[in-house]
């Protein structure tokens, strides 16, 4: 078979799909991932966009073979476009465009006010087209989380090693406590918050969260309801890139166990992909990995992992459509 494995078919273009590569981690392979599977998805006859969400080293452009485009978000964050639209520009893959970020470290840096994110954030469910994959660069602060909090398909990327595996627990430390943060209607508070998210220990995150929510509640009911309830509906997922060993498969499915079970926030596993050192080889040339080795069996865990994904998202979808009728 062409691409390794058959995708899941029942799954349909309904709605548009938001999904989010974060993890906090540098070189995890975020940018690898979101650009490999957007050609899947596009070559599944889906409409896909990918946006790129790293303003100051944007580079998924290189990921798929182009010259950096000419429009960018740069003209937006400027102001020299307001219809974010124009600024997805064709691939050389047929269904796949491209939201490029400016690449410019000092005009993202100079020009990415907080007004201009949070009008990107705002934005994002506006870009027309089936899938929007955003590829989100490194760090724990406010621009890579909400943007990943804007994912309807949250997915974390890491490699086997204990530097990533532990930035990975402080993203999702980060992606409750601006959960907690951007709910939370009563300013008094956020000094309790911050001193509980700053004190604790990664395994008691459960216990904080129990307490804060306590606190929160004795003032506004309705913002711990609410704040509650959008942690217990989150649904993230792992997957493991640049395994080595066999070993390294077990990683994954280890780590959603303690997030489960310490973090009280419901984490699955999506699946691993190799290392294969023509990943670097395919970049040099100037040709996306999945492009110049489609019937390898690294591009099969691709297949495999985009397949796993698009299961558990009709499996929710299905879950979403049973409780609305049975309540
Ligand atoms: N499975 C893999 N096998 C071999 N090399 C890989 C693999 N995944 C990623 N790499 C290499 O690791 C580097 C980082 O990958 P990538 O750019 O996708 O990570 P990232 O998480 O997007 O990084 P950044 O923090 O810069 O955004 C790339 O140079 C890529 O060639
Ligand atoms: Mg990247």
């Amino acid at each position: 078979m062409r691409w390794g494995y058959a995708l899941d078919t029942s799954f349909q273009d309904h709605e548009k799909l938001v999904w989010t590569f974060g993890g906090g981690k540098g070189g995890a392979g975020r940018t690898l991932l979101s650009t490999t599977l957007g050609i899947l998805l596009a070559k599944e006859e889906r409409n896909v966009v990918i946006f790129d969400g790293n303003l100051e080293c944007a580079n998924a452009h290189t990921a798929l073979g182009m010259r950096q485009p000419q429009k960018t978000l740069s003209d937006f964050i400027t102001g020299k476009t307001q219809d974010i639209n124009e600024l997805a520009v064709p691939t050389p893959f047929r269904n796949l465009r491209l939201i490029s970020s400016s690449g410019d470290s000092i005009s993202a840096t100079n020009h990415s006010s907080l007004a201009a994110k949070n009008r990107l954030l705002k934005l994002i469910g506006s870009i027309n087209c089936a899938h929007l994959l955003t590829d989100i660069g490194p760090g724990l602060n406010f621009w890579p989380v909400d943007l990943f909090l804007k994912g309807d398909v949250q997915i974390l990327v890491i490699t086997p090693e204990p530097t990533a595996v532990e930035t990975v627990y402080h993203f999702i430390r980060m992606l409750i406590y601006r959960k907690f943060k951007n709910q939370l209607g009563a300013p008094q508070l956020e000094n309790t918050l911050s001193a509980a998210f700053t004190d604790m220990r990664t395994s008691g995150l459960n216990d904080v969260m129990e307490r804060v929510l306590e606190k929160i509640s004795a003032t506004d009911k309705s913002a711990a309801v609410r704040i509650a309830k959008s942690i217990a509906d989150m649904e993230l997922k792992l997957v493991v890139n640049q395994t080595l060993d066999r070993h390294d498969k077990h990683i994954g499915p280890a780590i959603c166990e303690i997030v489960n079970k310490f973090y009280g926030v419901k984490m699955d596993y999506a699946g691993f992909i190799p290392f294969d050192e023509r990943v670097a080889l395919s970049l040099r040339r100037g040709r996306p990995f999945i492009a110049e080795y489609e019937t390898s069996e690294t591009a099969a865990c691709f297949s495999v992992t985009l397949r796993e994904l698009l299961n558990s998202i009709s499996a929710r979808n299905r879950k979403r459509q049973l409780d609305f009728i049975t309540s």
